[in-house]
């Protein structure tokens, strides 16, 4: 049985419908070894002040619901643990980028738009049909993509790119991984719907490579190499575009 100590957690309040503007308030959490800060809000939540409001689901980062800027850095709650920080306090606030919609709890609106927009599913080629027959693929193709399909849409990435900061116009690193995920798969044929979202002003040239979204991604997804990848597969097609306009290729 770990002992128990306590740590202050600062957590960012913002009720809009009473609120005029965000504030701070402390709470004074007791915690063991293994308590994650996750289970620090829970406690808040449970003991200490039942209006506090955040996202959670798996607590096993498998959900992506409970992301969250940890002194100033975009992480998991459940999979930071506050022994960590320990003897100093930490402050918990929304994920940056996103408007609040009270307190930890952001708006996932503009995400999901950007989410659709590069059409995250198999489109198959006309008479291309299998019915009910698998689609076999090799161990290599399955590898062309399965990292990019690790993605669980915690939004870590948004928070940490300075790009979608400063223009929240620009696609983003998860959906143009998302995006890469679906060209890289040998089953697909929706490469030219696509390369409309990667060449447009707020796709892939978005991107000044400053590669933190890779950096904090709990999965490994690598959205920078994706967004990498794309701006390759766009100058060819910007090439070929003169070689052969579209609908003759
Ligand atoms: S790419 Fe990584 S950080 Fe971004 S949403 Fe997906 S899992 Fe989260
Ligand atoms: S609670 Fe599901 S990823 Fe943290």
């Amino acid at each position: 049985m770990s002992q128990t100590r306590t740590i202050v957690i600062e957590c960012l309040r913002f009720h809009p419908e009473t609120d005029e503007a965000p504030y701070y308030q402390s709470y004074e959490v007791p915690f063991t070894e293994e308590m994650s800060v996750l289970e620090g809000l829970q406690y808040i939540k449970d003991h200490l002040d039942g209006t506090l409001t955040f996202r959670w689901s798996c607590r096993m980062a498998i959900c992506g619901s409970c992301g969250c800027m940890v002194n100033d850095e975009p992480v998991l709650s459940c999979q930071t643990f506050l022994r960590d920080y320990h003897p100093a306090r930490i402050r918990v606030e929304p994920l940056a980028h996103f408007p609040i919609l009270r307190d930890l709890a952001i708006d996932q609106t503009d995400f999901l738009a950007k989410l659709e927009s590069v059409h995250p599913y198999l489109i198959p080629s006309t008479g291309d049909d299998p019915g009910d027959q698998p689609r076999h693929q090799t161990p290599d193709q399955v590898q062309d993509y399965l990292g990019y399909a690790q993605c669980i849409n915690c939004l870590l990435c948004y928070a940490a790119c300075p790009q979608y900061g400063l223009n929240d116009a620009f696609t983003g690193p998860a959906a143009l991984a998302l995006l890469h995920r679906y060209n890289a798969d040998s089953r697909d044929a929706g490469k030219d719907q696509r390369m409309e979202v990667i060449n447009a002003e707020e796709g892939v040239w978005g991107c000044t490579l400053v590669g933190e979204c890779s950096e904090v991604c709990p999965k490994h997804v690598d959205p920078a190499r994706a967004i990498n990848q794309n701006k390759i597969a766009s100058t060819q097609d910007y090439f070929l575009r003169f070689l052969k306009p579209r609908g003759r290729r």
